[in-house]
């Protein structure tokens, strides 16, 4: 096995509801993703987008097949160990933000950098999120693009191996979507953070490393992209 290889997921299956409810939604995916690869997964509403990314996450159990992150296989995790697993390794970005309404930029942040035996300076990321000057603001009282900025500070602030977005774009407009691109760009190139990002908008494949889509269950494309586009240049 090379030891680029960061994530192994082998014949991963998943299913909701029993018997004539059965729904199978993963139908045994494997794929392997090497340490500080952006890998985007693209696939239509119902695929098994984000159903993947939970099982990745160690948010719902799979039936079978098994996830290596860095050596370890999830699915073999006790409840207490999966907890250790999200808060050492994993960093998590959603398409509604997720952010506490009541505390400020600065405060979402801290509350996720105790979490982390190795975080980053808080100072030095509000910076490089653009979020310096609205540190002091409540969620309520900034915009949607800067509130997925601090949502993506509360997931990087733990310096996770590996980052999870689920259409981290999906609620932006298209300024906004660039400039969230370019940031994500950046924190890989900075901290190497390996990422898997979900999104239906088909210009971010120019920008990621490994490119993989999911049709009804199955992955039918698993390719990597030779030529990358800067975010910047990125258009759609
Ligand atoms: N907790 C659940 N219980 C039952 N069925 C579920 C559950 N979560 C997802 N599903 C079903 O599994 C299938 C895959 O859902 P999933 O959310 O993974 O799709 P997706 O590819 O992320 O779609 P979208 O692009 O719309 O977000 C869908 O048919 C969905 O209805
Ligand atoms: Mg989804």
């Amino acid at each position: 096995m090379s030891d680029q290889v960061y994530l192994r997921v082998d014949a991963l299956r998943k299913s909701y509801g029993s018997g004539g409810a059965r729904l199978e939604v993963l139908k045994g995916v494997s794929v392997e993703v090497e340490r500080g690869e952006v890998c985007v997964l693209f696939g239509p509403s119902g695929s098994g987008k984000s159903t993947f990314l939970n099982l990745l996450g160690g948010l719902e159990p799979a039936d079978s097949g098994s996830i290596a992150v860095a050596g370890q296989d999830i699915c073999q995790l006790s409840g207490r160990q999966l907890v250790e697993y999200r808060r050492r390794e994993l960093g998590f970005i959603f398409q509604f933000y997720n952010l506490v309404p009541d505390l400020t930029v600065r405060e979402n942040i801290e509350v996720c950098r105790q979490l982390s035996k190795n975080p980053l300076p808080v100072d030095e990321l509000l910076h490089s999120l653009g979020l310096w000057d609205h540190r002091g603001k409540f969620p309520n009282q900034i915009s949607g693009g800067q509130q997925q900025r601090c949502s993506i500070g509360r997931a990087l602030v733990k310096n996770p191996g590996l980052l999870l977005c689920d259409e981290p774009t999906g609620a932006l407009d298209y300024k906004t979507s660039k400039e969230i691109l370019e940031l994500m760009e950046e924190v890989n190139r900075k901290f190497g953070c390996t990422m898997v990002i979900v999104t239906h908008n088909d210009a971010i494949r120019h920008m990621s490393h490994h490119i993989l889509r999911l049709r009804d269950g199955e992955l039918v494309e698993d390719e990597r992209n030779e030529h990358l586009v800067p975010a910047s240049e990125l258009e759609w």
